[in-house]
C-alpha cells in the first residue's frame, strides 16, 4: 500500500480512537448521573436516620463487617478477612490504598475497624457508593479520598502519589483486575509508593474451582493465584483463608522489601 493508503488508515485509526474516547465519556456521564441519583434518594430515605445510628452503636470489626455486608456491599469472605485484619492491625497502618473499591466494603472497614488508620485512598474505573462511604467515615480521624481510572495508567498513580504528598503508603490492598498482568502491573506500580517493611496483599490468591477441577461455578477468582506463587518464595509472607481448596478469594500479604526482586514473567 502506498503513502495515500496509509494515511487513510491512520485517518481511519484516529477516528475510530476518538469514537471510542466519546462513548467512554458518555458512559462515565451517565454512571455519574445515575451515582447522583442515588445519592439523593438515600439522602431523602429514612434509612438514613436508622442505618447511622446502627453505624454508631458497632463496637468491633464484626460489627463493622455486618453492616458493610448489609448496607454497603463487600466482596469478601467474612472469616478470613477479619483474621486478615487482626494481623495488620498489628502493624498500625496509618496510609492505605485499596485498589478495586467496587461498592466500598473493604475501604469502609479500613477507615473504620483500622484503629490507626488515618489516610484511606481507592482506586477504580467506575466509583460507586461514594455518598455511603462518605456518610459512614470517621472523618474527624481518617481522610477518604478516592481516585477514578484505570489503575495502572501513569496518570492514576500520579493522582495517587499527589494525594499521598510526602507520606508512603503502610498497607496496599490489590483486589482490582484479576488477570495476571493486571495484579502485576498494579503490584509493579505502586510498590514504589509503599514503605521498606508495609504490607502488599492480594484478595483471591486460592483458585477458583474452574481452575482447579474444571467445576461449574460463579467464583471467578482470575490468575492472581499464578502472581502469588511467583511472590510467596521472595518474601516474607502470611496468608489467610479457611481451606486451602476453598473456591477463591483467599488474601496474601508480603512484607515489601524493595532489596529483593523476583522474576514475573
Ligand atoms: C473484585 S472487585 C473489588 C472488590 C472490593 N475490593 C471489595 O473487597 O469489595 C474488582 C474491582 O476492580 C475494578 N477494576 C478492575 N480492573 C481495574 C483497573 N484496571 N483499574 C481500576 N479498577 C479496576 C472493578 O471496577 C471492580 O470494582
Amino acid at each position: 500500500m502506498g503513502p495515500v493508503g496509509g494515511t487513510e488508515r491512520c485517518i481511519r485509526a484516529k477516528e475510530a480512537a476518538m469514537r471510542h474516547s466519546v462513548r467512554q465519556l458518555a458512559a462515565r456521564a451517565r454512571w455519574a448521573a445515575k451515582e447522583r441519583c442515588r445519592a439523593l434518594s438515600f439522602l431523602l430515605s429514612p434509612n438514613r436516620v436508622s442505618w447511622r445510628r446502627e453505624w454508631e452503636s458497632c463496637s468491633s470489626a464484626e460489627d463493622l463487617f455486618s453492616f458493610a455486608s448489609s448496607h454497603i456491599g463487600i466482596g469478601q469472605n467474612r472469616v478470613e478477612f477479619l483474621r486478615f485484619l487482626a494481623y495488620i492491625e498489628g502493624e498500625r497502618p496509618a496510609n492505605v490504598l485499596e485498589i478495586g473499591v467496587r461498592d466500598g466494603g473493604t475501604s469502609f472497614m479500613f477507615a473504620n475497624a483500622l484503629k490507626t488508620s488515618r489516610h484511606v485512598l481507592g482506586v477504580d474505573v467506575r466509583l460507586r457508593n461514594i455518598h455511603l462511604l462518605r456518610a459512614y467515615c470517621p472523618t474527624w480521624i481518617v481522610r477518604q479520598e478516592f481516585v477514578c481510572g484505570e489503575s495502572a495508567r501513569p496518570s492514576t498513580v500520579s493522582e495517587v502519589r499527589r494525594r499521598l504528598g510526602s507520606a508512603k503508603l503502610d498497607l496496599l490492598f490489590i483486589d482490582g483486575d484479576h488477570s495476571y498482568r493486571g495484579a502485576e502491573a498494579d503490584f509493579e506500580a505502586y510498590r514504589q509508593l509503599v514503605r521498606d517493611g508495609g504490607l502488599i496483599a492480594f484478595h483471591d490468591i486460592c483458585m477458583d474451582h474452574r481452575r482447579r477441577y474444571g467445576a461449574e461455578t460463579p467464583n471467578d477468582s482470575g490468575e492472581v493465584y499464578r502472581l502469588w506463587q511467583r511472590l510467596r518464595g521472595s518474601y516474607e509472607t502470611k496468608e489467610f483463608f479457611e481451606d486451602e481448596k476453598q473456591n477463591g478469594a483467599g488474601i496474601g500479604t508480603i512484607t515489601w522489601d524493595p532489596s529483593r526482586s523476583v522474576d514475573l514473567g
